[in-house]
């Protein structure tokens, strides 16, 4: 009889930590650190059969891990405000710090997006390290939690398997995109529970689709990409766009779907480097045999520029420069530098990198992420309605978000 008690003790303790993290990913891991070097016994509960599976698919393979300019203007999120003390308190340098001590190679790439060279698994290797280093810090895999709650004076956690208990409670569960990787809704079912508001999510980063004429014209162009500028009313992003059997993808395409909602037309400048209306006019003046396939050749694909004449100008394809007006070059002109097409959709959580919306940051501290409705209760990453752009700066958010609450659970 006395033995059966102390076995049932035993177990309860067993599954009782100062804190308990939601989710082995980027934020969680961070977090698991920084708590576990502080001396708080830490438990990561985790859904997947391994940790950090977003972490080893991120940047094809090899992680933009952060970007060398990390601003508040980088992020999406109903509170403009709300990232600015996290991303100070814990900055890209101090991520850079980091990696450079473990010796990870990298490189910088365009608009200083900063990739490892020997691919993503560094990254993860490193968190796993520090954590290990902590000798605080306990994983378990294949645990979905289901729910928690608070009840005296402690959270309770019920997965799949068994319950567990801990003073602070972190969520970092992360986003809806891609399901194959690990993403759940538990998070956000969690903040409701806890009587937080939860924006609607949907897909970001992701490439548009397209069910009307203008598939036909990307599907024939397919594999082909350009620079290019991508807008709507919102906002305008100038990368490669890459034109794909489905529609448009490519780093313009997932930056403006974060500002796109269902129904929204967007605008496509061809060649945004060029004042497309001078270098007509130009042309008529010096070279006025010339067709207008042939100038634009010059600067994009051949390919492009037949489905363009096609979509734009079929009727005066074959006339000389010197027979088409000036108001019909002017039009052509402000229609390659702004063609407006209706995205049907997006390619959706299939594809998508981040999910937009999520747990209401005016309803969390932005010194340290804790909720203002729960105390010990903390949201990190992803789960928060904060959306990075395209370029390592959803890794800044879980890794700044993570330290933070780190520091104070
Ligand atoms: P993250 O998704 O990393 O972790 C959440 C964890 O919670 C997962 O391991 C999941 O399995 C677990 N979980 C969920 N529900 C659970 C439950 N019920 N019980 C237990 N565990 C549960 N960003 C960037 O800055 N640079 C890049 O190069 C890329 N590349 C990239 C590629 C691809 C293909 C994707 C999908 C995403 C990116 N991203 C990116 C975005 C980046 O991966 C993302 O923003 C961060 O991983 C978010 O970190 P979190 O910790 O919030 O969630």
């Amino acid at each position: 009889m006395h033995n059966s008690k102390n076995t049932k003790e035993k177990k309860v303790n067993k599954n009782q930590y100062d804190v308990i993290i939601i989710g082995a990913g980027a934020s969680g891991l961070m977090c698991a650190i920084q708590a576990g070097k502080r001396g708080r016994k830490v438990l990561i509960l985790e859904k997947a059969n391994k940790v950090g599976k977003k972490i080893l698919m991120s940047g094809g393979g090899k992680c933009n891990f952060t970007n060398l300019d990390v601003q508040p203007e980088n992020y999406i999120c109903h509170n403009p405000y709300f990232v600015i003390s996290a991303l100070s308190q814990y900055t890209q340098w101090d991520f850079i710090g980091m990696v450079a001590d473990y010796q990870i190679e990298y490189e910088q790439r365009d608009l200083g997006k900063l990739f490892t060279l020997n691919g993503a698994k560094d990254i993860l290797n490193m968190l796993l390290a520090e954590c290990d280093k902590t000798k605080n810090v306990e994983i378990l895999c294949h645990i979905n939690v289901e729910q928690a709650e608070f009840q005296n004076h402690q959270f309770i956690i019920h997965t799949s398997q068994q319950t567990f208990s801990c003073q602070s409670l972190v969520i970092a569960s992360g986003g809806l995109s891609i399901p194959t990787l690990g993403g759940s809704g538990v998070g956000y079912q969690i903040a409701k529970d806890f009587g937080h508001q939860v924006y609607p999510t949907r897909a970001g980063l992701v490439p548009f689709t397209f069910s009307d004429k203008f598939k036909n014209f990307t599907e024939s162009l397919s594999g082909i990409a350009i620079d290019a500028t991508l807008s709507n009313h919102d906002a305008s992003f100038n990368e490669a766009l890459l034109f794909t059997h489905r529609g448009l993808s490519g780093p313009s395409s997932l930056q403006l779907s974060n500002y796109w909602h269902l129904g929204e037309e967007i605008q496509i400048d061809f060649l945004p480097q060029i004042d497309l209306k001078e270098l007509f006019l130009a042309k008529k003046q010096t070279q006025p045999k010339i067709v207008l396939r042939t100038i634009l050749s010059e600067f994009l694909p051949k390919n492009m520029v037949l489905q363009l004449q096609q979509l734009l100008w079929q009727d005066i394809a074959d006339k000389p420069l010197a027979e088409i007006n000036n108001q019909k070059l002017a039009q052509l002109a402000e229609q390659l530098h702004g063609l407006a097409v209706k995205p049907s959709g997006t390619e959706g959580y299939r594809t998508a990198e981040v999910t937009l919306g999520g747990v209401d940051c005016d309803e969390v501290s932005s010194q340290d992420m804790q909720s203002l409705k729960q105390k010990g209760l903390y949201f990190i990453g992803e789960v928060l309605d904060v959306t990075g752009h395209l370029g390592g700066y959803n890794f800044q958010w879980a890794w700044s978000s993570g330290f933070v609450a780190g520091q104070s659970i």
